[in-house]
């Protein structure tokens, strides 16, 4: 068996954890590397890759901020080639349902000449308790520009689960899958299912995107993060995502997890109640 290390870009996130502490379960031996860890990767500081990744054999990549950026092609090119200088075999790229800027690094990833897989999601459950959602529902009122757009939003979980089976599993290797959960819903919907489930009110109010981005320039986000945000409710979320994907039963053969479970974990793990409030006092 390889020894060498299974590289983790993103350890901190909200996939590269579940997929770090999946494969260390497993018994592999892993590298998680992000802008604060030792040796660091950062995605805005090239020259720290190659460090980061010599001695490894395979790599789970979660790009940052997204694929979607305009200059996210050229770093794929970039990490590609120094990944076969190190000799590096295997990506498992992180890639986002319906976003071209991503498909072009897809190709890269597909063409670069190692093994590959793509774990292609649609938005994650995630967003709403690991991301920047989290703090509309603690206030009781999450404010976006999202209409009535039907999301199969898709468990990190289940996300990591494909992750680590393409990185482990030679019979997967060279496959695209594309993931979502079982149900499309709106942002309302998902709203209600969680005030019920919460026992308290969590509003849905959807507002102009040109308004959302304003407040987001007025908070200090910076131009690119402005973009990307509108790139992502108007064009991503335009209904090309809707209908669910099935790459959790073609990689795991088990169905994706339903919403309904993962606010049920979600609420037993306290970060929506007072439990992580208490915690981090
Ligand atoms: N959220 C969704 O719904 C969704 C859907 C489809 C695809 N995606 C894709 O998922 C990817 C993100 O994966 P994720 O959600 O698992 O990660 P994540 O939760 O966004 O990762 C956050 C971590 O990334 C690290 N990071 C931030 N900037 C960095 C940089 N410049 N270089 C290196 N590391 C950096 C940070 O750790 P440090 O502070 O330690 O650096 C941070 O803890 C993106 O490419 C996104 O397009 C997301």
């Amino acid at each position: 068996m390889n020894q060498s290390p299974i590289l983790i870009i993103g350890k901190n996130g909200k996939t590269g954890s579940r997929v770090n502490q999946r494969l260390q379960t497993l018994g592999h031996t892993t590298r998680g590397v992000s802008r604060s860890t030792d040796p660091a990767f950062d995605w805005e500081r090239p020259e720290t890759w190659r460090a980061a990744m010599q001695g490894t054999q395979a790599a789970y990549l979660s790009y940052q901020p997204d694929l979607a950026v305009p200059h996210a092609q050229a770093d794929i090119t970039n990490f590609v080639e120094i990944a076969r200088e190190v000799g590096l075999q295997h990506i498992v790229l992180l890639s986002g349902r319906g976003e071209e800027g991503a498909q072009r690094a897809e190709e890269i990833v597909i063409n670069s000449g190692l093994t590959w897989n793509i774990v292609r999601a649609n938005w994650f459950f995630q967003n709403f308790s690991e991301g920047f959602m989290l703090e509309g529902i603690e206030a009781g009122e999450l404010i976006l520009p999202a209409g009535d757009t039907l999301e199969p939003f898709v468990d990190a979980d289940d996300i990591a689960d494909v992750a680590v089976a393409a990185l482990t599993q030679p019979a997967l290797r060279n496959r695209l899958f594309e993931l979502s959960g079982p149900r499309a819903m709106t942002f309302s919907q998902c709203m209600r299912e969680l005030s019920q489930a919460l026992g308290r009110e969590v509003r849905y109010t959807r507002i102009p995107v040109d308004d959302f981005i304003a407040a987001l320039a007025e908070q200090g986000l910076p131009e690119e993060m402005q973009w990307l945000m509108r790139e992502l409710f108007t064009v991503v979320l335009d209904g090309r995502n809707s209908r669910p994907a099935h790459g959790v039963e073609e990689a795991l053969g088990r169905p994706a997890t339903d919403f309904k479970h993962y606010i049920e974990k979600t609420i037993e793990s306290g970060i929506w109640t007072q439990d992580r409030l208490k915690a981090s006092a």
